[in-house]
């Protein structure tokens, strides 16, 4: 789609990767909703803060009343709880994939026909190396990223006849507060990723691998499992 007639909606914009894409899409000349559940923390002059809770389908029904306007959709807010799947606490799961996958979907629910009603748009999900690499102490996190993945291949093609294209962004680890705790060295800039995302939304990516683990781990997925 074409960026710079766009109103575009970051869910998580008040940090991270979120702050990113809404700071650049504000810089060609977009609309932005800065979506964050607390809309006070959003610091970007321009944006139009909404709030929105992933787990409150209230706000999510709410933020799609407000942002009539919207043609992009960024499903971008996450977290990451570090839970193991089987020695882990079981509310820490269900919690990850309620913010990681229900989140994402019911808003995309929400916006679909509200981007629809503006003649068509896009939606970039925000994903993860994860989506397809499974680590046992990032069980939880990366069996939510995976399901968003096999949803956003599935809300892709129910979309399509709608006039909304679908993205995926997958990625290593990134600098934000979410890997605080990993070496610089192995984290990609996400001003760079976000760069990369806008400029794939532009072209109508069906998926874009932001950093060179991801377009390894990618073609690795044919190899046996933990072949690395
Ligand atoms: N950082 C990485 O290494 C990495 C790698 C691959 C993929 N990702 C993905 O990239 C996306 C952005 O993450 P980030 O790295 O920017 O992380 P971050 O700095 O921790 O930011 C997370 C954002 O999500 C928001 N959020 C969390 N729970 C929410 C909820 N219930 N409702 C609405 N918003 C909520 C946070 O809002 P509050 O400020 O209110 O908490 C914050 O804005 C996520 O989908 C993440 O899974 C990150």
């Amino acid at each position: 789609m074409e960026l710079k007639d766009a109103v575009a909606v970051v869910t998580g914009a008040n940090r991270g990767l979120g702050r990113h894409l809404a700071a650049q899409l504000m810089a060609r000349g977009v609309k932005v909703y800065a979506a964050a559940r607390r809309p006070e923390t959003v610091d970007l002059p321009g944006a139009v803060p909404l709030r929105l809770d992933l787990t409150d389908a209230e706000s999510i029904r709410g933020a799609a009343r407000t942002a009539s306007d919207a043609t992009l959709l960024v499903n971008n807010a996450g977290i990451s709880t570090g839970t193991p799947l089987i020695a882990g606490d079981l509310d820490a799961v269900r919690l990850e994939m309620e913010v990681n996958f229900f989140g994402p979907l019911a808003v995309t629910r929400a916006f679909a026909p509200v981007i629809e009603s503006n003649d068509g748009g896009a939606v970039l999900n925000v994903l993860s190396v994860l989506s397809w690499l499974h680590p046992a102490g990032l069980g939880s996190y990366a069996t939510a990223k995976a399901a968003a993945w096999a949803l956003t291949g599935a809300v892709r093609e129910e979309l399509a006849p709608r006039g909304i294209a679908v993205t995926a962004l997958h990625v290593g680890y990134m600098d934000t507060d979410m890997a605080a705790g990993v070496p610089a060295e192995q984290k990609a800039d996400p001003a760079e990723v976000a760069a990369q995302a806008l400029s794939g939304i532009e072209t109508g990516l069906p998926e874009i691998l932001a950093d060179d683990v991801t377009r390894h781990v990618k073609q690795s997925l044919a190899a046996a499992p933990n072949a690395g």
